[in-house]
């Protein structure tokens, strides 16, 4: 039984998972996400790489979607911003590396972007109770970030659990976002937990029609989400 309207179930495939030097393609074959999830490495933060604002700023000028940008990158005080001020809709920088993040998140509202903050899977997501309002979007990371292709960790879930509790206490209406393993084995009990905002790489990019797993993946967590 549907229990949400898909409508407000976001579905943000990450770029991870396509084939880089078949960028434009890979991006047509998505036209039916809402978000196009971007996760920028700088082998510090993260012991992988990817690349930086000159191929964020390509895909911005290719996408048919907007961006939902992934920063795994040490002192996004100092780099997050450029993010917005290329037209990214959307920049998530993590709580551990971040020296100011409440002032970072106004920073790019200010840019024009909206606001995100992630948390690897051990880091506790307490301190951002009382600044739920600063943010656009918080992402509970399922996996330990920087590979695509991990397995789920379900002990994620008690943590996104209680930011989804504290969220509706307190009237918010922040998006709660997972990012690792998700797919049509694990998005039920993701949404279930509260999410409402899914990134999937190989789950998309993997399949023949990427577009028909997006609308899978869509109709899963909208029957779960509550
Ligand atoms: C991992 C990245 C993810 C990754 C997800 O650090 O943040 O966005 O691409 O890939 P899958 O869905 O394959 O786990
Ligand atoms: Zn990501």
């Amino acid at each position: 039984m549907q229990r949400h309207d898909e409508d407000s179930i976001r579905i943000n495939p990450s770029i991870l998972a396509a084939d880089f030097v078949n960028m434009q393609a890979e991006l047509a074959r998505i036209d039916g996400a809402d978000f196009v999830h971007v996760d920028v490495m700088d082998n510090h933060f993260v012991p992988n790489l990817t690349f930086g604002p000159q191929m964020v700023e390509r895909i911005q000028a290719t996408s048919p979607v907007p961006l939902d940008v992934h920063l795994m990158i040490t002192d996004p005080d100092r780099w997050a911003p450029g993010y917005a001020e290329l037209g990214a809709a959307s920049v998530t920088f993590h709580l551990e590396a971040a020296a100011e993040p409440v002032a970072l998140a106004r920073r790019l509202r200010e840019i024009g972007s909206r606001a995100g903050v992630a948390v690897k899977p051990g880091t506790p997501v307490e301190s951002l109770f009382d600044h739920l309002g600063e943010f656009d979007q918080i992402l509970v990371m399922t996996v330990e970030p920087g590979f695509g292709g991990q397995s789920f960790m379900p002990d994620t879930m008690p943590k996104l659990r209680l930011l989804a509790d504290e969220a509706r206490r307190r009237g918010s209406s922040v998006w709660l976002q997972v990012d690792g393993g998700i797919g049509e084995a694990t998005i039920a009990q993701a949404a279930e937990a509260g999410a409402d905002t899914f990134v999937a790489g190989s789950a998309v990019f993997g399949a023949g029609d990427p577009d028909a797993a997006i609308r899978g993946l869509r109709g899963l967590a909208a029957a779960h989400h509550h």
